[in-house]
């Protein structure tokens, strides 16, 4: 392990490293309410060597060398688990300006201590795609897991998701329904990758846009000469999304394997995935923070560059739509916030200013979820704190298979924790957060309850509104397949493959 370590207060890249002065210290967090997914109580937390040993009133340690952090009055939670990032991503042309250490610092001073980033094959080949990001993640200061997008089908293809998911710890693949002419697939190969998914006990992601639709939307506004950022959001409407959504359901429910439907945007995929789940279909559905709290209007600034730097897909949504979002997370429609960071500099949003087709698709959020979501659903009362821990990184783990490694405050987890206080502040800034991006779409939006502390692997991280991480010190974390999800779904009546298993059926009628 390296022991080289870098500081950084706040604003961009401004780091400074130095060599470590020690291993791993032990930490009593006393007297602060800790939160789990399923119950809080006021209680002590005790980590050694990186593993919370004790959870419980009252801990009292002989060591004097024990690092003791006072959290009355405060939270002590789960550390964030972002399910939906893409650092150092080759895309449209350019890529991310955030890397593996850049975009995972930001993530700690925001209190998330795990992401889950998206492998892109290279030419189609999956195992040459995770040896790139296994090189990329070579810098990380905190721990990750990995997707894998499939974008391209043949025998080989077929052959490499079971290598990743038997000895790469890869139990997630993602299809892309929209990009058209670049990671664009077809509903053959959509077919071809759920029925290996399900022989794998791999989870399907997709990304439901009707890509087709969406070329032809792109070329019409072209064409009424509608060039800037707003045409984006003109060009792919939500019933485009609600479309690739219901689309994906219904395939996924065809061939009988669970579904995770990753950025939903839109209340017609949100109501697609509603009216699944009601159905008993196994289907999960990822909002994403932008889409959750911000709404189409920054898309029309007559500011190229502040206009631009909304431009993602599917598209952040008209009013109304981040409100039905929340509602449907607190209802349990929707059960997980990611973030899809995947950040652009405004010279690299530039490559679009004749064409929004060409500005490249992304907007942060690894830095700011886990404080917009605490002001957003838990200060407006609509969830509970355990709720949160649930939304924020609970159910993360369990549906990506590694709780309670993640996700928990229980002896034995990994030492990443958050302490956060619910009576101070937060505030964001281009010029304050801790991402290389030289633009937040979050810009100057207040909140209450802050991060105060993040311990990433046993390490306190952040305190004082100071980071201190450790490149290299991030572990990949393995992940086996067959979550929950698959847990009996060849039992459940009324799917088309088990009506198939009893033809007899189809003569009753007759006799
Ligand atoms: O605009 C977006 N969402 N960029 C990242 C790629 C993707 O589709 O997730
Ligand atoms: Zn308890
Ligand atoms: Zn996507
Ligand atoms: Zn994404």
């Amino acid at each position: 392990e390296s022991n080289q370590f870098c500081e950084a207060g706040s604003g961009r890249g401004d780091y400074e490293c130095g060599v470590a002065s020690s291993s791993l210290r032990k930490i009593l967090i006393k007297g602060g309410t800790v939160v789990n997914a399923h119950h809080q109580e006021v209680a002590d937390v005790y980590v050694e060597d990186g593993i919370i040993v004790a959870v419980k009133p009252n801990i009292r340690v002989g060591d004097d060398d024990v690092t003791v952090i006072d959290a009355t009055g405060k939270f002590v939670m789960p550390g964030g688990v972002d399910p939906h990032t893409h650092l150092a991503m080759d895309f449209m042309g350019t890529r991310t300006i955030d890397d593996f250490f850049s975009g995972q610092a930001a993530a700690l001073a925001g209190g998330t201590t795990m992401h889950i980033d998206f492998v892109i094959p290279v030419n189609g080949s999956l195992s040459a795609g995770y040896e790139a990001y296994v090189e990329k993640a070579k810098l990380s200061c905190m721990d990750y897991g990995f997707h894998m997008a499939v974008t391209k089908w043949d025998e080989i293809v077929a052959r490499e998701m079971e290598i990743m998911v038997k000895e790469k710890g890869i139990n997630s693949f993602k299809f892309f329904l929209a990009y058209k002419g670049a990671l664009m697939i077809s509903d053959e190969l959509l077919l071809d990758g759920l029925k290996k998914c399900k022989s794998l006990g791999a989870l399907a992601m997709v990304h439901a846009e009707n890509g087709d639709a969406v070329f032809e939307g792109q070329k019409r506004m072209i064409e009424l000469g509608i060039t800037g950022p707003e045409g984006h959001a003109l060009s792919r409407p939500p019933l485009l999304e609600g479309e690739g959504t219901a689309r994906a359901i219904r395939l996924a429910g065809f061939v009988n394997t669970p579904l995770y439907i990753v950025h939903v945007m839109s209340i017609d995929a949100m109501e697609e995935i509603a009216r699944a789940r009601k159905a008993g279909q196994r289907v999960v559905g990822e909002p994403v923070v932008s889409g959750l709290v911000l709404d189409d209007s920054g898309l029309w600034d007559p500011d190229f560059v502040t206009a631009a730097k909304f431009v993602m897909s599917p598209p952040i949504r008209a009013s109304g739509h981040g409100k039905a979002l929340q509602a449907a997370l607190s209802a349990g429609v929707l059960q997980l916030v990611g973030t899809d960071h995947c950040v652009f500099n405004s010279t690299q949003k530039a490559m679009g200013i004749d064409d929004f087709r060409k500005i490249p698709n992304g907007v942060n959020g690894i830095e700011e979820r886990m404080h917009l979501v605490w002001d957003t659903l838990v200060e407006s009362g609509q969830i509970s704190v355990t709720d949160y821990v649930r939304l924020t990184s609970t159910e993360c783990a369990r549906i990506f298979n590694m709780y309670p490694r993640k996700g928990a405050i229980l002896v034995g987890s990994d030492a990443d924790i958050i302490i956060l206080n619910p009576n101070s502040s937060f505030e964001i800034s281009a010029s304050s957060h801790h991402s290389r991006l030289d633009t937040n779409v979050f810009e100057g939006r207040r909140g209450k309850g802050k991060v105060e502390v993040t311990i990433a692997g046993g390490r306190i991280v952040w305190e004082n509104d100071k980071l201190k991480v450790v490149p290299g010190s991030g572990k990949y974390i393995e992940r086996p397949p067959y979550n929950y999800l698959f847990d009996g779904i060849d039992k459940a009546e009324g799917n088309y493959l088990n009506s198939l298993r009893a033809p007899v059926k189809r003569y009753k009628a007759t006799t």
